[in-house]
């Protein structure tokens, strides 16, 4: 690309005032092919103007939380809780993520106890005292999409429920906190994973965060169990999700094939927690987008 045509990016700038340098980094740099370090691919880099996008997505997305602070109460069926995200985001213009995404039919995923993630909202699932319930939300605003979760503990909980819902935060929030431009992403999941099991708790392996803004499920996959230093390279303008799901037992998950095709549950049944922010890697650290 000549120094004079406008940015690969789309931002409308010359390509010498944008991502010049930026190309020019990357092309000095050794990729560790052991570490199954790799360059990201231009289409995950964010644009100013595609940033401005994913926040004003994630400003809806957490409203809908914030909404799902108030709601969540012994008693509450997971379908009125689906029915309200539902409504908050279509009535502040956007679109939920989840809805008909591969089939999925309802606007956020409900999972209660040892549901890891992807639980179906229903009439028939009442809120019972005691449990601890992961709400999950996408908007997608104008083309962009924002992607956050929380856990909520359903009246007085175990101290045992307690614990790995805290725990699960700080597993998250050591993420978000290893995320760093020019280092890899791998450094996410390695911070990730030591919280976790210096507390003797699983970290699920078979799912994981993505990269996500100008599509939802997309490039770098983010492993919450890795090592230092491996996998793609995180640079300034990337968005992606930090989302663990921490086991209280085993990392073993299923999914029931000849249930909805959807639930995914811990193999030995006992509790696991998430909690999922979306981030932004900039120059000098992280900005969270939705959380
Ligand atoms: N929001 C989930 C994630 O964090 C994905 C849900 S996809 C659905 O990536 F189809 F189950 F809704
Ligand atoms: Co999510
Ligand atoms: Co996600």
């Amino acid at each position: 690309m000549q120094r004079n045509e406008l940015c690969w990016c789309g931002s409308g700038k010359k390509y010498k005032k944008c991502h010049a340098d930026y190309d020019e980094r990357i092309s000095e740099m050794k990729f560790d092919f052991f570490k199954g370090q790799v360059r990201p691919p231009r289409k995950v880099i964010n644009n100013a103007q595609d940033i401005a996008g994913i926040r004003a997505a994630g400003i809806i997305n957490d409203g809908a939380l914030d909404l799902m602070d108030e709601m969540v109460k012994p008693g509450i069926t997971t379908a009125e809780l689906d029915q309200a995200v539902y409504d908050y985001i279509i009535g502040h213009g956007a679109i939920p993520g989840d809805l008909n995404y591969e089939g999925f039919p309802n606007s956020c995923c409900t999972s209660i106890n040892d549901i890891v993630c992807h639980g179906i909202p229903s009439k028939k699932v009442k809120l019972q005292e005691g449990d601890i319930i992961n709400v999950d939300v996408t908007t997608v605003l104008n083309g962009y999409y924002a992607d956050a979760s929380r856990m909520y503990m359903v009246g007085k909980v175990s101290p045992a429920a307690e614990r790995l819902v805290r725990v699960t935060k700080e597993c998250m929030e050591a993420g978000v906190a290893a995320a760093r431009a020019w280092h890899f992403v791998g450094d996410i999941g390695a911070a990730c994973a030591k919280v976790a099991h210096e507390n003797g708790y699983g970290v699920v392996t078979d799912l994981g965060g993505h990269g996500v803004g100008k599509g939802y499920h997309i490039d770098p996959f983010v492993s919450h169990n890795a090592k230092p230093e491996t996998g793609m390279l995180l640079v300034p303008g990337m968005t992606l999700t930090v989302e663990p799901m921490i086991n209280e037992g085993t990392f073993k998950v299923f999914t029931d094939k000849t249930g909805d095709g959807w639930t995914v549950r811990t193999k030995d049944h006992k509790l696991s927690a998430q909690w999922e922010n979306t981030i932004l890697i900039t120059e000098t650290g992280i900005e969270v987008l939705a959380h």
